[in-house]
C-alpha cells in the first residue's frame, strides 16, 4: 500500500481538480443558458430607440426590477469596443476542411428561419435586435434569413392587462411575436413546443430552422454562408459541448428534424431539463442513425470582453457567426458599431 501512495495522491488531486473545473464550467454555461428566465434586471428606457410600446406604461417593469438581479459575473462596468482582428485565433469548421471563407460564396444560397427565444417583459432588447436584424436582412446576398421572437405564456401573476396590452401594441406594429401554447419556461418543454410550432410554420420555405437566445448576436450572412455547403437534411449544427449536444445560443436543425419532433407526442420526461442538452438527447434517441452533427467551435463564442475559459475567444473577426453573452444594451451597442457602423 505504502508504495502506491506517492502515485495515488497526485492522481486524486488531479481528478478532484478536473471535476471541479468541469463543474464550474458547466455551472457557468448552464447558468448562462438559464439567463432568459432567471434574469430579471432593471430595464431602463432612457435609450432613444426604446419603442413606443415601452413608453406606454412602465408599471410592469418597475415590478420586474424589484426582483433580485443575478449575481454579477466578471462583466465590465463599461463596454469598450470588442477586440477585433481579420482572422480568429482558431480555424472554423470549413477552414479546417480547406474551404476558405471566400469560397463559401460558391455554394448555393440557403433559406433559414431563426426563432429568438425571449420573455414578455424584454421589450428593449427585442427592439434593438429587431432593428439590427432588419438591417441584416437587407444586406443579405442571395440567402434568405427570417426571424421571429418566441415567447411562452407569461405566468398568471405577471400577465397583467398592462403587459398584455403592451405585447399587443408591439405585435400590431411588428407582427413578429409568437406565443407558444405553454407557460413561459426555459427548460421544461418550451423547446418541444417551439420545434413543433416551427415545423408547422416553415412548410417548405426554409432549409434550416434555428433556435437562438436573446443574448446572442447572430451574424445572418455569416451563418448563411457557413450553412451553404452543409447537408440540407439530418443536420444538427452549432457549438458542440463535450457531451455532444449543441449549446443553446444557436441550435441549427435541418427542417426534417423539426418535423420529426413535431410528429412525436409530447413526452415531458424527454424535455424536462436544459433545453439544449435535452434536444441533443432527443436527437440521439430518435434520429441517431442518420444524425449529422457538425460542430462550429470557433466562430460561435462568448463576448471576448467577458473573461471565460470555455467557449471564449480573445477577439472577434469579420467571419464570426455568433457572439454570445451580450447581457446589457451597451454590450450590444458595440457589436452593432463593429458590424453595422452606419
Ligand atoms: C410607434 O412609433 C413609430 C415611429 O415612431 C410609428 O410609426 C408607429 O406607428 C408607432 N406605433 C404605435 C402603435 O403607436
Ligand atoms: C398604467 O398602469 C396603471 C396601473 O396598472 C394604470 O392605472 C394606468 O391607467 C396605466 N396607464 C396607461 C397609460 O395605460
Ligand atoms: C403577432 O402577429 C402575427 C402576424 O399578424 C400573428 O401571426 C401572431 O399570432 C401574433 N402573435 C401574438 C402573440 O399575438
Ligand atoms: C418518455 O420518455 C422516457 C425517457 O426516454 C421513456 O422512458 C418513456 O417510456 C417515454 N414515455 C412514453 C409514453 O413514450
Ligand atoms: C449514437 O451513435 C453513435 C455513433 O454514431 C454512438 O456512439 C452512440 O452510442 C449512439 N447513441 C445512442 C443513444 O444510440
Amino acid at each position: 500500500m505504502a508504495s502506491h501512495r506517492p502515485l495515488i495522491f497526485p492522481l486524486i488531486i488531479i481528478c478532484f481538480l478536473t471535476v471541479t473545473f468541469f463543474y464550474l464550467e458547466y455551472n457557468s454555461l448552464e447558468d448562462n443558458s438559464n439567463a432568459l428566465t432567471s434574469k430579471k434586471e432593471p430595464i431602463l428606457f432612457s435609450s432613444s430607440d426604446a419603442n413606443n410600446a415601452s413608453q406606454l406604461n412602465s408599471t410592469t417593469f418597475k415590478k420586474v426590477s424589484k426582483q433580485t438581479p443575478k449575481k454579477s459575473t466578471s462583466r465590465p462596468k463599461q463596454y469598450g469596443p470588442i477586440p477585433f482582428r481579420e482572422k480568429m485565433e482558431c480555424d472554423g469548421y470549413h477552414e479546417k476542411k480547406g474551404i476558405s471563407f471566400q469560397q463559401l460564396w460558391n455554394w448555393p444560397p440557403v433559406r433559414v428561419f431563426i426563432g429568438i427565444w425571449t420573455v414578455a417583459d424584454r421589450f428593449e432588447i427585442r427592439n434593438l435586435i429587431r432593428t439590427l436584424n432588419f438591417k441584416q436582412k437587407q444586406s443579405l446576398i442571395l440567402d434568405k434569413v427570417d426571424f421571429k421572437f418566441i415567447l411562452g405564456i407569461p405566468p398568471p401573476d405577471d400577465y397583467t392587462p398592462e403587459l398584455k396590452s403592451l405585447l399587443t401594441i408591439e405585435n400590431n406594429t411588428y407582427g413578429d411575436l409568437i406565443m407558444l401554447d405553454i407557460e413561459e419556461n426555459m427548460n421544461n418543454g418550451k423547446a418541444y413546443f417551439y420545434w413543433k410550432w416551427v415545423a408547422g410554420y416553415t412548410d417548405t420555405q426554409y432549409n434550416y430552422v434555428v433556435k437562438a437566445d436573446d443574448d446572442a448576436f447572430v451574424h445572418f450572412q455569416n451563418l448563411a454562408l457557413n450553412l451553404r455547403p452543409l447537408p440540407r437534411e439530418h443536420l444538427y449544427y452549432g457549438l458542440e459541448s463535450p457531451d455532444h449536444f449543441i449549446f443553446g445560443e444557436l441550435e441549427v436543425l435541418s427542417v426534417d428534424h423539426a418535423r420529426m419532433i413535431a410528429s412525436s407526442p409530447y413526452n415531458q420526461t424527454e424535455w424536462n431539463g436544459n433545453e439544449d442538452r435535452f434536444l441533443g438527447y432527443w436527437l440521439m434517441n430518435h434520429a441517431n442513425s442518420t444524425l449529422i452533427r457538425i460542430p462550429e467551435n470557433c466562430l460561435i463564442f462568448n463576448d471576448p470582453r467577458i473573461k471565460r475559459r470555455f467557449c471564449w475567444r480573445p477577439w472577434a473577426s469579420p467571419n464570426s457567426i455568433v457572439i454570445h453573452r451580450l447581457k446589457e444594451i451597451p454590450a450590444w451597442k458595440s457589436v452593432i458599431d463593429l458590424y453595422f457602423p452606419d
